[in-house]
């Protein structure tokens, strides 16, 4: 079996459930305590084992690539002052990865995103991360589950959770043909069913291991009525050609391109954090509201 060693992190879109943030700053970048949410995705596509990583720009995102880069005068600053804790954290953020940019040009879905990262994947098995998922595990990454569900089947696998039924409808819902423990065959994957045609509530969470025929199959993927191709058509088509499983990762998720689920996470990241720990719990109990 082909080693996983890239991922494909789509980073495009406008961001505007975060309005008016993210007029001119990529929702990508906001952050939880003091790390932005992008780079939590990063680093659990480097603890899982991924080296190389493409990130999908798109308009007003340069300073993603600036949090990725060198920052030279900072760390000569840093170093002057003697700061090296912040010396070494900013230099690990650098080193992380060989991360690779490419600027989608328009905004035409989710399919026609991964379509941008063909030359970048070749002829491999690869990743793909939705950065409004953010998922703590401090034992073994979402990341490496579904790698090594991979390793396991030679088949797609598609990171999944059960949700609560009043909240199914805004996922990809899988509709589950044979399961054994965390595996279940996909024999549909329905985007965003309405509430009374759900065939689960096992909903696909923002991140994949795809193999190299699905660029083929995106591009004779119709586009839906809005005009944008939907990575979950095609996942489809593989689901119905060669199969494709839905593997139910462990791991706490957030939901971070939700406003409730973004305050969670920056919440209990916080009571996580040995420095804010104590006086975040005493302020919350202390609340009257
Ligand atoms: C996307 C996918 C959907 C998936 C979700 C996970 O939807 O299209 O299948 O369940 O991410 O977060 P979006 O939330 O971008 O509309």
């Amino acid at each position: 079996m082909t080693k996983i060693r890239k991922a494909v992190i789509p980073a495009a879109g406008f961001g505007t459930r975060f309005l008016p943030v993210t007029k001119a700053i990529p929702k990508e970048m906001l952050p939880i305590v003091d790390t932005p949410t992008l780079q939590y995705v990063v680093e659990e596509a480097v603890k899982s084992g991924i080296t190389d990583i493409l990130i999908i720009l798109g308009k007003n995102k340069k300073c993603i690539e600036d949090h990725f880069d060198i920052a030279v005068e900072l760390e000569q600053i840093l170093l002057r002052a003697g700061k090296k804790e912040y010396l070494k954290q900013i230099r690990d953020i650098s080193n992380m990865a060989h991360i690779y940019y490419v600027r989608q040009k328009e905004m035409n879905g989710s399919g026609m995103a991964v379509l941008e990262a063909e030359a970048f994947v070749g002829n491999e098995p690869f990743a793909v991360l939705y950065g409004d998922d953010i998922i703590y595990n401090p034992e073994k990454p979402c990341l490496k589950q579904l790698m090594e569900a991979y390793d396991t089947t030679g088949k797609i696998i598609l990171g999944c959770q059960e949700v609560p039924k009043e909240e199914a409808s805004k996922y990809g819902i899988v509709q589950p043909g044979a399961t054994k423990g965390k595996y279940a065959e996909v024999i549909k994957l329905v985007e965003k069913p309405p509430i009374d045609k759900l065939p689960s509530t096992i909903a696909s969470i923002g991140r994949y291991i795809l193999t190299p025929d699905i660029f083929e199959v995106l591009k004779n993927t119709p586009a839906m009525p809005n005009g944008e191709v939907c990575l979950t058509d095609a996942i489809q088509t593989i689901a119905d050609s060669t199969g494709a499983y839905a593997y139910t990762f462990d791991g706490r998720r957030y939901d971070v391109g939700d406003k409730l689920g973004y305050i969670q996470a920056t919440i209990e990241y916080g009571l996580r954090d040995k420095n804010l720990s104590e006086g975040l719990k005493a302020y919350i109990k202390s609340l009257k509201i």
